[in-house]
């Protein structure tokens, strides 16, 4: 099948050579992306920046902002039948971007952010996306209830939820502990390398269906 993939972080442009983003490497994306190709199917993997090589066979379309990645996945998500998304997409984004460069005139700077889209929201709403949805859930405590909220707000398949308050697994880390998240139940996954979890959550969902709407 074809698999479209969100990984890495994004940046939004504070002025011509400054930027905001995060911590993320990317990792759990393309070792999901590398999973899935080896297994047969057809990935498109949309990516921020990172400092990962793009493995071979790969339909690898490079973003940078929030907005540039929903742009993205806008034009690709309909020719896939199952959607992930690993990025970390930045939630807010500077309001004005001057085209000059901000000189260090005042003792204080204040940055008014405005909220960036919302890629994996979007995906049923506005791109009308009809197959396997799958988001992940970066979260610091009550990790299931909040993984379960996003689950149902973005109108997902399954959340894979990781605890980024531990420092040995999740961003920027090569291993990677997830519960997946389902709208009835819960199934943890033992702590594992990114390249075998992918693995196995590749075969999962290989064989899981969309969810039927009410
Ligand atoms: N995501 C996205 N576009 C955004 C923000 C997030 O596509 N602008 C996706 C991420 O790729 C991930 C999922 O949404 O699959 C969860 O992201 P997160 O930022 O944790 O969710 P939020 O609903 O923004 O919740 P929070 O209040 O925890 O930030």
């Amino acid at each position: 099948m074809t698999i479209l993939i969100t990984a890495g972080p994004t940046r939004e442009a504070i002025d011509p050579v400054r930027y905001l983003t995060n911590r993320s490497s990317g990792k759990m994306g393309y070792a999901l992306a590398e999973a899935a190709q080896r297994r047969g199917h057809r990935v498109i993997l949309i990516s921020g920046p990172t400092a990962i090589d793009v493995p071979d066979g790969i339909d690898f379309i490079p973003v940078e902002s929030a907005a540039d990645m929903a742009q993205a996945v806008g034009h690709w998500i309909t020719s896939a039948e199952l959607a992930i998304f690993a990025a970390a997409v930045a939630d807010y984004k500077p309001a004005n971007v001057p085209t000059q460069k901000i000189k260090k005139t005042g003792e204080t700077l204040t940055l008014e952010l405005v909220k960036t889209q919302d890629i994996l929201g979007s995906a049923r709403s506005q791109f009308g996306f009809t197959g396997v949805l799958v988001g992940f859930a970066a979260e610091t405590e009550n990790v299931i209830e909040n993984a379960r909220g996003k689950l149902i707000r973005k109108g997902c398949d399954l959340v894979v939820a990781n605890d980024v308050s531990r420092k040995d697994i999740g961003f920027d880390s090569s291993e990677n502990e997830i519960t997946l998240v389902y709208a009835e139940h819960t199934s943890p996954l033992p702590k594992s390398s990114k390249e075998d979890l992918s693995q196995d959550l590749i075969e999962l969902l290989e064989n899981l269906h969309p969810k039927k709407e009410d």
